[in-house]
């Protein structure tokens, strides 16, 4: 088990367990407090975009479609869409509040 933290904009910090291969659907199926949102599910509409402060290099490589996404809306480094990530067994990760 890996913990997913969740730093909300008033400072709050939501931290959960879940498997160490969990993907972000999944983790947020399982706890929907977390501050994660989905849309269509398939790296399309950037709805479910998060900005990974910690823990980066534990989450699985970047889809295609995740890709072609983030070259065409030009987020930075630090974006993933969560429907497109899972845990990849390394650690845990911590999500941090977008910028207004
Ligand atoms: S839910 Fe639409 S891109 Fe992830």
């Amino acid at each position: 088990m890996t913990q997913i933290k969740a730093i909300l904009k008033d400072n709050t910090i939501i931290s959960k367990e879940v498997a160490c291969d969990c993907n972000l659907k999944r983790a947020h199926d399982l706890h929907p407090e977390l501050p994660l949102k989905f849309g269509c599910r398939r790296g399309d509409c950037g709805v479910c975009a998060i900005r990974v402060v910690e823990g980066m290099e534990n989450l699985t490589r970047r889809t295609k479609q995740e890709e072609i996404f983030m070259a065409k809306k030009k987020l930075p480094a630090e974006y993933r869409l969560a429907c497109q990530c899972s845990l990849n067994g390394g650690g845990g990760i911590t999500i941090g509040p977008k910028p207004s």
